[in-house]
């Protein structure tokens, strides 16, 4: 398949590509759109053939279900069985990097939500994607643009990576502001109590849900570990993710004694090393990917992807990068890295040496 690429920095300057997006997606075709997030893998939501090709082209089991895309928060109305709480979470966050899981009506295809009854529905800010949507005039599903199994894709070079040859068109719209995939929510029914479960965290936090919900459960598998005979509230959870090719473990301990550690395995290993800007004076300048300063998340969290996908280029021997905090944007960090190492945690003692200071 012959793959068009076109780079959009501002959609006033491009509005004849974004009309040719537009027809390529309402005429059942694929396009890799960017969102703020991380891009999509675009298609209408409307026909089940598009979401069949959407699940070939990513090499996704079909009962994993897809997100539907919209251009104003209201348009979930067309689609789904909205509530008072949708609105007072889209008021709130929409658009956004948010996701809601609603009840679905007749118009969106069982193909797209991977047998569901349910659709998840997200109206994104990124003014490519928006443009794109509105203008195609449909809900776009679209997962996020990586081969199932590899890191999201955070800019078009990677996602060029996996899907040159085969989708329509890609459009580069540059980095992706968050590089964290949205956080999804259901919404619960519980009679008059209107509650929430968080299936996925992302840069909308725990703590800002709560500011609009009383109650926010976490779902039990948000930490990945799910057994053989559970069925996860979302499919998507129960398939192993963003894992790079060499072992990758977390180290958990004091940022002194980690980064002793990290000197000591350099010398013997060929390590890469996921590590923070603070700490690259202290280390050899060899298979080195810092993400940011120490307390900047939202650099951790636009980097991750990326350097684990350098990762696989490097093919080290083993990779070694710290284990997120779980407070704030930490955890959509932590679910994602503890996933990508398979739950591979080192404890990290203080040495001896270290103690006597
Ligand atoms: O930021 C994002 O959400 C990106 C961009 C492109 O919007 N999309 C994305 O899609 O991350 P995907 O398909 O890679 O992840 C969506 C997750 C999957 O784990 C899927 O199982 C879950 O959402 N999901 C989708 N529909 C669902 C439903 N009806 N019920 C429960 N989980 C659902
Ligand atoms: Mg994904």
């Amino acid at each position: 398949m012959n793959t068009q690429i076109v780079k959009i920095e501002k959609v006033e300057e491009h509005i004849s590509d974004i009309r040719n997006a537009a027809s390529i997606i309402k005429n059942g075709g694929l396009v890799v759109i960017p969102t703020e997030t991380v891009y999509g893998l675009g298609g209408d939501g409307t026909n089940p053939q598009s979401s069949k090709k959407i699940y070939e082209a990513k090499g996704r089991p079909s009962d994993n279900p897809l997100i539907i895309h919209i251009a104003h928060s209201a348009d979930a109305e067309k689609y789904a069985h909205t509530c008072e709480l949708y609105y007072d979470l889209a008021k709130a966050f929409m658009p956004g990097p948010l996701t809601v899981i609603l009840p679905k009506k007749d118009i969106i295809p069982k193909e797209t939500t991977g047998g569901l009854d349910t659709v998840a529905v997200r109206c994104p800010s990124h003014p490519v994607a928006h443009a794109v949507i509105e203008c195609a005039g449909v809900p776009i599903s679209a997962p996020s643009a990586n081969i199932s199994g590899r890191p999201s894709a955070t800019s078009a070079e990677y996602v060029v990576e996996d899907f040159y040859g085969r989708v329509d068109m890609i459009i580069d719209g540059g980095a992706c502001e968050i590089g964290l995939e949205s956080t999804i929510v259901m919404i619960k029914n519980d009679g008059e109590k209107k509650s929430l479960v968080l299936l996925r965290p992302g840069a909308i936090t725990y703590d800002a849900l709560c500011c609009v919900c009383e109650y926010v459960e976490i779902s039990p598998t948000l930490e990945g570990t799910l057994k053989e005979d559970e069925h996860p509230l979302s499919p998507g959870m129960k398939y192993k993710h963003y894992a790079p090719s060499s072992p990758l473990v977390l180290l958990d301990g004091e940022d002194d004694a980690v980064l002793n550690f990290l000197i000591s395995e350099q010398k013997s290993k060929n390590c890469a090393i996921i590590c923070y800007d603070e700490e690259t004076k202290y280390l050899e300048d060899k298979l080195l990917l810092p993400i940011g300063a120490k307390n900047d998340l939202r650099s951790h969290g636009k980097m991750i992807f990326a350097r684990l996908r350098q990762c696989d280029r490097l093919s080290p021997e083993i990779i070694y990068a710290h284990l997120p905090d779980k407070s704030g944007l930490g955890l959509a960090l932590y679910n994602r890295m503890i996933r990508a190492a398979a739950h591979t945690v080192l404890k990290i003692e203080k040495d001896d040496f270290m103690k006597g200071v």
